[in-house]
């Protein structure tokens, strides 16, 4: 009996809408001294205040999580009160993520900050929804304005407000490769690789009995990716951006070779890709089964997780060498979150050199400030960097920058479906479609 009027006296506190005074008046009448009751009340208030904070991202992975963990632990140093609730949904590219958030935020139901990419994903997935909101002021009392390349704040950027902070920047057209398989199959490759090098290593390492290309695509994204990363390798940023970018002809020879060859590179993956994961396909270079893995560098998070870092070799995907295809990831400020001071102190978290400094060694990102020092970093971070300073920058389709929502949709479906039909005019047809709807 005493423990049920004790029970009903904290949840009366704890729903904040009693006075102290009241809650007092109530503890005395239950017996409670007034120093007890008053002793009890501050605990109870003080837990209220500290609450909670839930992260939702996909980043499950063996290299993406002890990302995130580090991000949690710069969070936790300054606010140590506060309980971090990993929402974390598992899936590369994070297809099966997103659809959660979405039912998610049109139940009303948001976290205090979901991870997002910036450019049309941000925008027309999230802020033209409804779904965010801004933080500019953010931008300026914490200095990114100044820390933060103006191209990365452009792409956070809406009608003048910026609604992301951008922790890392992923290269998206790498070619890692297992130094020893491509040895054992009599291959050099030096600083970079050219189309017609790759297939003649490709044919060597088949010849050596070992899968030339690892593909997991189980995850939704990585048909588009490896296609991204080939039309670029072939046609170069400028053709490339004007594809995406809504201006480009899809129906040209030019495109429909680009998508020949692509169905020829696919002769060479392994036959249980559609089972398989892309950290999967990056386990299969890590252990030697597989020459090549054509990847983000998340992959690296996994060398860098697994501790064999030096066993693997890195080049731009063959051809698109002086080009940079940026996969950016930042966290979002909800309409709405239930804890929004949790999410404020979070984004500011997310935003400093320390975090990002943290973050991105594991993460195989390189941080998107620029003032975070980078000599403790790998030879691979600093590769990335001058890339990142001195190349053309693409954004990634695949990965929900460059295109609307439903472009990309379209995008994931003609790629899948590529993979096993190999019909290069339904490709093109379906890419041409998504561009002309996206106009009407
Ligand atoms: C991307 C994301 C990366 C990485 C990758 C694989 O969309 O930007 O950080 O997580 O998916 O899951």
């Amino acid at each position: 009996m005493k423990s049920d009027t004790l029970k009903s006296f904290i949840v009366d506190a704890a729903s904040g809408t009693h006075s102290r005074r009241d809650l007092l008046k109530t503890a005395a009448a239950l017996g409670i001294g007034a120093t007890a009751a008053t002793g009890l009340l501050t605990q109870i208030e003080s837990v209220k205040a500290a609450g909670q904070l839930e992260v939702f991202s996909w980043w499950t992975s063996e290299g993406e999580h002890p990302a995130l963990v580090a991000l949690f632990d710069a969070f936790t140093k300054s606010n140590p009160d506060v309980k971090i609730i990993d929402a974390g949904v598992a899936g590369g590219g994070g297809g099966p993520a997103q659809a959660v958030l979405q039912t998610r935020l049109q139940g009303n139901q948001p976290p205090d900050s979901w991870q997002s990419h910036p450019g049309h994903e941000l925008i027309d997935g999230y802020v033209n929804a409804g779904y965010c909101e801004p933080i500019s002021d953010l931008y300026a009392s914490e200095g990114w304005s100044k820390a933060i390349p103006q191209g990365l704040i452009d792409q956070c950027t809406s009608e003048g407000e910026q609604y992301l902070i951008p922790v890392g920047v992923h290269r998206g057209n790498d070619l890692f490769y297992n130094k020893e398989v491509i040895a054992a199959a009599g291959v050099t490759i030096g600083e970079s690789m050219t189309a017609e090098e790759f297939k003649t290593a490709l044919d060597a390492v088949k010849a050596s009995g070992k899968v030339g290309l690892a593909l997991g695509d189980k995850d939704g994204f990585v048909p588009a990716q490896t296609f991204e990363n080939h039309l670029l390798g072939m046609l170069g940023p400028d053709k490339y951006k004007d594809l995406f970018g809504g201006t480009g002809d899809w129906t040209t020879d030019e495109v429909k070779a680009v998508v020949t060859s692509y169905g020829e590179l696919l002769g060479y993956i392994n036959d249980d890709h559609s089972a398989l994961a892309w950290s999967d396909a990056t386990a299969m270079i890590i252990e030697g089964k597989a020459a090549f893995n054509t990847m983000g560098d998340w992959s690296y998070g996994e060398f860098v997780a697994k501790d064999v870092v030096d066993k693997m070799g890195y080049v731009s995907y063959p051809g698109s060498k002086g080009s940079f295809v940026l996969v950016v990831d930042g966290f979002t400020k909800p309409k709405g979150a239930p804890d929004p001071e949790n999410t404020i102190a979070w984004l500011k978290t997310v935003g400093t050199v320390e975090a990002q400094a943290a973050f991105n060694p594991l993460k195989g990102s390189i941080p998107a400030r620029t003032d975070v020092p980078m000599d403790s970093f790998s030879d691979y971070h600093k590769w990335s960097a001058a890339s990142f300073a001195g190349d053309s920058l693409v954004p990634s389709a695949a990965h929900g920058l460059a295109t609307t929502p439903a472009f990309k949709q379209a995008f994931y479906d003609a790629a899948i479906a590529f993979v096993t039909d190999k019909d290069a005019d339904v490709f093109v047809q379906t890419l041409a479609d998504a561009q002309a709807a996206d106009k009407a």
